[in-house]
């Protein structure tokens, strides 16, 4: 990825604010998502389009493509660009629906556009179509479920939730927490103060409990 690149990448970004938002629009099911979580992204498209639609994640200065399995591989300079799909309808739908992994602790920018096939779609002039370049930030810092859980929770299910004290183990899905809360079980009601992403996480945990680092 050359320095040029990502500068007209950014610019790119930049004039799309101003005037691509008609033509096609990226978005995210969620600001913010934990590991886990399942991702995902549709694009409105305010035209039916016949080229190839790209899909890039970018974490700093990388570019990362997901494929037309869903599999995710870095940018290579100068060989094609592996593209997510062919064409697409006019309207909102999804392009990509992932679950989180464990490891990423960045906010991730989605990069969507369609263009050409069979190069690399970064650099041959005028191969991405700079009016359908989107782009969405989502937040993948994870929240780390398990202090959450010792502060909110442990007082009254005990500090490890594999003993299911107040049966927590129904936790392993959060519309159940929320739930509880919102009925104010055993006094959960106190607890509506917690975020659903904060839930989300503590909820994580409760499936993948670690003593050793949270
Ligand atoms: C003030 C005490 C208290 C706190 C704090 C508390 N709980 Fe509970 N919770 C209970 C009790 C008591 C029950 C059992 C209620 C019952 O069986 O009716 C319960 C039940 C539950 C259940 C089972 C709900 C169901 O459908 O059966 C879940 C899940 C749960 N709590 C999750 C949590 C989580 C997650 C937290 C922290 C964010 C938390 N609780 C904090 C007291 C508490």
């Amino acid at each position: 990825m050359t320095k040029q690149t990502l500068r007209r990448l950014a610019a790119t970004a930049l004039c799309l604010g101003a005037m691509g938002s008609s033509l096609a629009q990226l978005s995210a099911g969620h600001s913010g998502a934990n590991p886990g979580d399942t991702l995902q992204l549709h694009l409105n498209l305010a035209a039916a389009r016949g080229d190839n639609l790209y899909l890039a994640a970018q974490l700093g200065g990388n570019f990362y493509f997901f494929d037309e399995a869903g599999g995710l591989s870095p940018y290579v300079p100068g060989a094609p660009t592996p593209r997510r799909r062919a064409g697409g309808s006019a309207g909102q739908q999804s392009v990509l629906e992932i679950a989180v992994p464990e490891g990423i602790d960045a906010a991730v920018t989605f990069h969507a556009a369609y263009g050409p096939g069979g190069g690399d779609i970064l650099t041959t002039p005028g191969a991405v179509d700079m009016a359908t370049l989107q782009s969405t930030v989502v937040d993948l810092t994870p929240i780390p479920g398990g202090p959450s859980y010792a502060a909110n929770c442990q007082s009254c299910h005990d500090y490890d939730p594999t003993a299911n004290f107040n049966n927590i183990q129904a936790g392993r899905d959060a519309a159940k927490i929320q739930a509880a809360i919102a009925a104010d079980k055993g006094g959960m009601g106190q607890l509506a103060f917690l975020s659903a992403r904060e839930i989300a996480a503590i909820s994580y945990w409760i499936q993948n409990p670690r003593f050793d680092c949270h």
